[in-house]
């Protein structure tokens, strides 16, 4: 059978958990505003859905996805250029992973380090949900046909996984139907590092507030998480190898790359032979400059939910728009009668 070109669209997804943190913003949010205009279309999903796998209260649900789609817009995505949705309002989404479901083999399921860590020691007490999450996310792209999925990461297991399903699906209905996504997975920050220990992701589930930076915490806090970030004692080399065993080192330089949009070599240049006391207050000036604005402008969204609303509301009609005719498509290759 020929091969399917497949037209480019971006799709991605955060979880409305509460919180949003640096780690989400240069390994996501900030990559979602730079492929925005880039001509290719661009959706990006608040995933409501996914964030139930583990229990949520109600009210902060709703208010942790409305404060979502508010830092979307405050990092600089335009709704009138990206179609900005809550997973739940496009059912498509878990209609398409119950056929994935059917497709992906309990196997694959248990090799995901992600259930591993989030299920614990006690994995028989784990939500179904939590399980099958990866055959939601694959549907969550593959609705779309999406081709690319700007991600940290954390999540490329989960998007080998969604490779895996669309070429399952293909190969055992014998078309060319589902695109093979490619994960994009870029920058000096795809894994931002806890700031209390280099070996640790930085986490809005980490007990420790200080081991992260917030998008709503303001200039002070900024400034003294930075100040306070575990570091060793030796000036920061002039060459990338340098920073090799040096885990906090290497992560506050990458964050600085990050933000500062430039390659860590070029910020090992400028920066090579300073002492941490020296760097830390330009880095902690560049995070302030940087997130403040952000998180001002995510707390002016947040006075109007129901603009947000309409917001959501609109960006979920459009999605609905692309997505139906391809569950109607799918169906049909199932052979679901009426389809
Ligand atoms: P979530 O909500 O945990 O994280 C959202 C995005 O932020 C990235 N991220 C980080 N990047 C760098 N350093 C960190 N410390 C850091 N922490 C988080 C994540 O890699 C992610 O890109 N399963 C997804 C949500 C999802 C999804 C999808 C993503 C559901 N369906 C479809 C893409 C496509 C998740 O839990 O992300």
């Amino acid at each position: 059978m020929a091969e399917v070109v497949h037209t480019p669209r971006v799709f991605s997804g955060i979880q409305p958990s509460g919180g949003l943190t640096l780690g989400n913003y240069l390994g996501a949010m900030k990559r979602f505003v730079d492929m925005q205009g880039s001509g290719i279309e661009t959706i990006y999903c608040m995933v409501d859905l996914h964030a139930i796998t583990v229990w949520q209260d109600p009210d902060k649900l709703r208010h942790a996805t409305r404060e979502l789609c508010a830092g979307f817009i405050a990092s600089g995505l335009d709704p009138s250029k990206s179609i900005l949705f809550n997973q739940s309002q496009v059912a498509e989404h878990t209609q398409l992973a119950w056929i994935f479901n059917c497709v992906a083999r309990m196997g694959w399921m248990k090799r995901m380090t992600q259930f591993k860590d989030k299920a614990g020691k006690n994995a028989e007490n784990a939500s179904l949900g939590l399980f099958g999450y990866p055959a939601l996310m694959a549907a969550d792209i593959l609705i779309y046909h999406a081709t690319h999925v700007p991600v940290g990461e954390d999540q490329k297991q989960h998007l080998e996984l969604t490779r895996d399903i669309a070429i399952k699906f293909n190969n055992d209905f014998g078309v060319e139907f589902f695109p093979v996504t490619e994960p994009v997975i870029e920058g000096a920050a795809t894994r931002v590092m806890s700031l209390r220990d280099g070996s640790k992701k930085m986490s809005k589930s980490d007990p420790s507030d200080m081991s992260r930076i917030n998008l709503t915490d303001d200039a002070d806090t900024i400034a003294k998480k930075i100040r306070k970030a575990k570091t060793d004692p030796e000036p920061l080399p002039s060459e990338v190898k340098g920073l090799e065993g040096r885990p906090e080192a290497r992560n506050l330089v990458n964050i600085y790359a990050a933000l500062s949009d430039q390659g860590v070599d070029d910020v090992m240049r400028d920066v090579g032979g300073k002492q941490f006391g020296a760097f830390k207050p330009m880095l902690a000036d560049l995070a302030v400059d940087k997130l403040a604005p952000i998180s001002g402008e995510m707390a002016r969204l947040m006075q109007d939910t129901g603009e947000i609303d309409r917001i959501l509301a609109d960006g979920a009609s459009r999605a609905r728009a692309i997505a139906a005719p391809i569950l109607q498509k799918t169906y049909e290759i199932v052979g679901m009668v009426g389809a």
